[in-house]
């Protein structure tokens, strides 16, 4: 795993956005794995840019979404489905087809989460996965004790999520307590993992995830078994830090992130 500091939520998001772009332009049929959330929203604020001013391309690539509530059609405003035309797909002109999420209406949810898996496979696997982190350290929606190989299926969604994002939806009513979500294992499978945090409400987790023990009670930690993680904070989910000095060495060092020093 590497963390990357960065001064603030948005140069954390912009260097986000311009891994995705080395990536997609050294591979345009990339296969890339998304997440939502209030994140997120800067880093496709950033992609919709490359793609207005740079030509950044996104018309082979195909995206597959770490989840999607349970019982909420796409045209929900709270669906993430909704949330990904809205913020990106639409933006970006991409070809709706070429855009993966799991169908939260389905009428046999296990059916539709093992076709889920078996897409992923067929394109090959997940190049490149984004990732967020709960205040309970899920990522996707893998709450606490998920198991670490666990696979695409459906979570009851835990108290800290349904406060999180209860507010996020227009009548809180209609917030569902469950959601079809990839499992830790078939993020540990993507060949290429990318979690963002920022701002000071992050700190503890991110402190718990990348320094603290494995534990299937936080499920971000499990990416301390995956090869190629990066870790991308801002100076306040970085509060928590033990390591930072040695963090921030490695990307001042490393040839790999000299093209992204000024990013
Ligand atoms: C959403 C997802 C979640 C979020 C996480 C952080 O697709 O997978 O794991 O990334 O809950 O959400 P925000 O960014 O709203 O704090």
């Amino acid at each position: 795993m590497e963390v990357i500091i960065r001064p603030d939520a948005e140069a954390a998001a912009r260097l986000v956005a311009r891994i995705i772009e080395k990536e997609l332009r050294s591979n345009p049929h990339l296969v890339l794995g998304l997440a939502t959330g209030q994140t997120m929203e800067r880093v496709y604020r950033y992609l919709v840019n490359l793609h207005r001013e740079e030509n950044l391309d996104f018309s082979l690539c195909q995206t597959f979404n770490l989840d999607e509530y349970v019982g909420l059609a796409a045209e929900h405003p709270g669906s993430y489905r909704h949330y990904m035309n809205r913020h990106f797909f639409h933006q970006v002109e991409m070809d709706l087809r070429n855009t993966h999420l799991p169908n939260g209406l389905a009428s046999d949810l296990d059916a539709e989460c093992d076709r889920y898996e078996k897409r992923i496979e067929g394109f090959g696997g997940i190049d490149l996965q984004l990732l967020g982190i709960g205040q309970a350290g899920h990522i996707g929606f893998n709450e606490p004790l998920s198991a670490l190989q666990s696979r695409t299926r459906v979570k009851a969604l835990a108290p800290a999520t349904l406060a999180q994002n209860t507010p996020l939806f227009p009548d809180p009513t209609e917030m569902p307590h469950r959601a079809i979500t990839m499992g830790v294992g078939t993020i540990l499978r993507c060949r290429r993992c990318l979690l963002l945090a920022t701002g000071e409400s992050k700190a503890d987790i991110i402190a718990k995830a990348v320094e603290g023990p494995i534990t299937s009670m936080i499920s971000a930690t499990a990416l301390q078994l995956h090869t190629r993680c990066t870790v991308i904070v801002d100076e306040g989910a970085a509060e928590r830090l033990q390591g930072t000095d040695y963090y921030r060495w490695i990307f001042a060092n490393e040839p790999e992130w000299k093209e992204f020093q000024d990013a």
